[in-house]
């Protein structure tokens, strides 16, 4: 069995929580067409810095940058580039960690650039719908299994594609623990949840075939049919009756001062 974190853990995990969602937010107030990738990671990077934190995401794995920034058909673990302008019309996938007194953060939105299309919406607004589903199983007594039935089968009634090659995991003072926690998979199966147990879920969705290819740079994961995909990350822990989550897409969406 996954150990469950001590609540004095759990609190430097939700400092961390707060941090990564403020950090989100900073970043999707730049997000508009004409900027770069490369100027969204600065100022993740500036603001985590400026919060006496580490981006967890440098060097890990020798990954380059602070954060993820993944556009349109790019899945997750896009380079920041500033050969990769932002147009209208486009999605860009951000996801970005902190590291604080030992502990992680990691989060992940995906942020329409201007006006998108319709379908587009859909995407974005059934794969935040499928993580909150997911995190509706994350409770004590559960499997792990019984969150990814949940996220896979809200997300695949819309007809969209579930990304089996990548999951969800533990977190703590790893960025990546156990469990694993897939988008898929059946209820009842699966290690079982226990309270204190501190996940990440984070559906990644495909507009189309659910399949991906990974890019000769060995990092950024793509639509095999480059189609758009998004990612969303919540972290959180596994509590009885009802998740606790120690990361927020409030400071994003009620406009909070970050
Ligand atoms: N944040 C990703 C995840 O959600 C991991 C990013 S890999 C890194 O698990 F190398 F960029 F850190
Ligand atoms: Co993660």
């Amino acid at each position: 069995m996954v150990a469950p974190k001590t609540e004095e853990a759990i609190e430097l995990l939700r400092i961390n929580g707060e941090l990564t969602s403020k950090t989100l937010a900073e970043v999707g107030k730049w997000v508009a067409p004409g900027v770069t990738t490369a100027k969204l990671n600065e100022v993740a990077e500036t603001f985590i810095r400026d919060h006496g934190a580490v981006p967890n995401f440098l060097d890990y794995d020798g990954y380059p940058s602070a954060i993820c920034a993944s556009v349109n058909d790019v899945v997750v673990h896009g380079f920041p580039s500033d050969k990769v302008v932002l147009q209208e019309g486009d999605i860009v996938s951000i996801d970005l960690g902190t590291l604080y007194k030992g502990y992680n953060g990691d989060s992940a939105y995906t942020f329409p650039v201007g006006e998108v299309d319709a379908e587009t919406r859909k995407l974005l607004e059934v794969t935040k719908a499928s993580l909150y589903k997911g995190i509706e199983q994350a409770v004590a007594g559960n499997r792990v299994g019984d969150i990814g039935h949940a996220v896979q089968s809200y997300a695949e009634s819309f007809g969209f594609g579930v990304v089996r090659e990548l999951e969800g995991h533990g977190i703590g003072r790893d960025m990546h623990e156990g469990p694993g926690v897939p988008n898929y998979g059946h209820q009842g199966r699966g290690p079982r949840l226990v309270e204190g147990m501190t996940i990440c879920i984070e559906p990644m969705i495909t507009a189309g075939d659910r399949r991906v290819y990974l890019a000769r740079n060995g990092w950024a994961v793509h639509t095999a049919d480059h189609k758009k995909a998004a990612h969303f990350e919540l972290t959180v822990v596994v509590r009885k009756g009802q998740a606790e989550q120690l990361s927020t897409f409030d400071f994003i969406e009620k406009d909070l001062e970050v």
